[in-house]
Formats: structure tokens, sequence, C-alpha cells
């Protein structure tokens, strides 16, 4: 599926509804160039569980977690992963491993360490703000894509 998010908030609410549409676990792949709007979905995806604080792109410490009790969300940064082993030394592997949601940016420099991913996001820069194009790898990806389409309707219908 594809859509247009014309400007920070359409990509916010956008994150938002995806967040509920993965039922607040998964793997998230977030791919698109510097400045692409990939931590700001991911803000989306964070206040889909309340969390209204700030979202700093974890470039150096390639993963923040936030904890919300019941659920957690991993968001990491891999843009200056020089070794996918480096994800081992932080513990890594167990944090992909459990029941969280994971979004990861720059995800191709993880290749070959990380999981499959549920959905892969691929956003691009255009002229009426950005392009998200979204497909499913898993049955939990497509099941996903469809509880969006339907969320996403309701709300451009509400906006
Ligand atoms: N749909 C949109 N329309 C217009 N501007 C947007 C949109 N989404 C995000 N932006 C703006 O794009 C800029 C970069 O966004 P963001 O930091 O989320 O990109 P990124 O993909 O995470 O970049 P990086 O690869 O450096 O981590 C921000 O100033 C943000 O406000
Ligand atoms: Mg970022």
């Amino acid at each position: 599926m594809k859509m247009v998010l014309k400007d920070e908030a359409a990509q916010v609410a956008f994150g938002e509804v995806l967040g509920r549409a993965l039922e607040w676990h998964g793997c998230v792949f977030l791919e698109g160039d510097l400045g692409a709007g990939k931590t700001t979905l991911s803000r989306g995806v964070l206040k889909a569980f309340g969390y209204t604080g700030a979202v700093k792109s974890p470039t150096y410490t390639l993963v923040e977690p936030y904890d919300f009790g019941a659920y957690q969300v991993h968001h990491f940064d891999l843009y200056r992963l020089a070794d996918p082993e480096e994800l081992e030394f932080i513990g890594a592997r167990e944090l992909l491993d459990g029941t969280a949601l994971n979004l990861i940016e720059w995800p191709s420099r993880g290749e070959g360490w990380l999981p499959v991913a549920d959905v892969i996001v691929t956003l691009s820069v255009i002229e009426e703000g950005r392009q998200a194009e979204l497909e499913a790898f898993s049955k939990h990806g497509e099941a996903t894509l469809i509880r969006l389409s339907r969320l996403w309707c309701n709300e451009e219908a509400d906006s």
C-alpha cells in the first residue's frame, strides 16, 4: 500500500495508526534516505502508546528502549553501525527476540543479522511531503496492513 503524507502532522498521525494496526508488537523496518521522516513516523508509533515526550534518534547508542509496562518499544537507528556484531554486544538479540514492537531505522546496516521484518515502510521525499510505501513479509504483517488500510481511511475521513 502507498500513501502521501502531506506534512509532519500527517506523518505522526500515520505512525499512530500504524502502531495500533500492529496491535503493539512486531518488527518494522523503516527505509528511506536521511530526512525521509523515519524518526517522525516512530514518534507517531510511540504516541499510539500514549508517549508524548521527546523522541531522539539513538544514533550513537543504536537503540532507545521505551517501557510501557505491558508493552515495550525498541527504537533502533543503525546508521552508524559499522559491524552487525556490535548489535550482539549491546544485547540487541534479546530485545529483538521478545514480544516488543521493534522499529528499525537503517536496517540495511544490520543485514544478515536482523530478523525478517513483518512490515517494511519505505519513505521518500516528494513535492507534497512524504510518500510511504508499505509491504508485508509475514502473516502478522499482512494482517497489520489490512487493519491499517481500514484505520487510515477512517482517519483521513475525519481530518
Ligand atoms: N510528511 C512530511 N512532510 C514534510 N516534512 C516532514 C514529513 N515527515 C517528516 N518531515 C520532516 O522531515 C525532517 C526529517 O525527519 P526525520 O528526522 O524523521 O527523518 P529521518 O528519516 O529519521 O532521518 P535520519 O535518516 O537522519 O534519521 C523533519 O524536519 C520532519 O519534520
Ligand atoms: Mg531518524
